[in-house]
């Protein structure tokens, strides 16, 4: 299968703005969250980890999970570099992994960044994860608003964004209890022709009963 992230996976890291993006859904996600942020923390579609693993401080342990071998080596290689004893790295689409490394009911809490629209399938995904999380388990995703399709331009992207509430509609038909969804942060960036756009991005929180 391609890589659709082998030529940015080295330069991910070195945009401000997804950087910053990445800073303020975990300042976002650590009220929401409360004790679960310091226990069993599973970032899917994480790339190189710069939301996961700003959880590394704080949680007791942290699983990545990424489908892109290039953005996992750039991954790997922050884990080696920070020497981080409480990451766990998996290569492989989220809703096809098994097995110990990603136990059931185990997950207190359950982030991604901006990963749900590149999947062209969510229902799986979502039961998957309704699998891993623990009882009572938070998972809180963030992503763009519905869109034209310029925030990818001539690239492929399988959503051009969500309407928070129809995503929400399939989350409570994989058995979660949606705690709300709110806008809560804006990503600025050109468009092909060079125009600045914002895009802004909602945030969703469920839990599993
Ligand atoms: C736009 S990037 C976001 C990366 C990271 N969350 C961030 O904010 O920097 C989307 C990531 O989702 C990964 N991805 C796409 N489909 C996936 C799937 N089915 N399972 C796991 N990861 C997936 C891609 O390889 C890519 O690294």
């Amino acid at each position: 299968m391609t890589d659709a992230f082998a030529e940015k996976a080295a330069a991910w890291d070195q945009n401000p703005v997804r950087v910053a993006g990445a800073r303020a859904f975990f300042d976002a996600v650590l009220p929401l969250a409360g004790p679960a942020a310091k226990g069993l923390v599973l970032d899917f579609g994480s790339g190189t980890g710069l939301l996961g693993l700003l959880f590394a401080d704080i949680a007791r342990r942290v699983d990545l999970v990424d489908t892109s071998p290039a953005m996992v080596q750039v991954l790997r290689g922050k884990i080696a570099a920070q020497g981080l004893a409480n990451v766990a790295v998996h290569l492989g689409e989220i809703a096809e992994l098994t097995g110990l490394a990603l136990p059931e009911a185990s997950f207190d809490l359950v982030v991604s960044l901006n990963a749900l629209h590149h999947i062209p399938v969510i229902p799986p995904v979502l039961a998957q994860l309704y699998r891993l999380c623990a009882p009572g388990g938070h998972i809180i995703v963030a992503d763009l608003m519905s869109e034209d399709g310029s925030f990818h331009g001539a690239e492929a992207a399988v959503h051009k964004g969500f309407d928070p509430a129809e995503l929400a509609r399939q989350f409570q038909a994989a058995g979660f209890e949606v705690q709300g969804t709110l806008q809560h942060h804006t990503i600025i960036k050109a468009d092909a022709s060079g125009a600045q756009r914002h895009y802004p991005q909602f945030l969703l929180h469920a839990r599993k009963p």
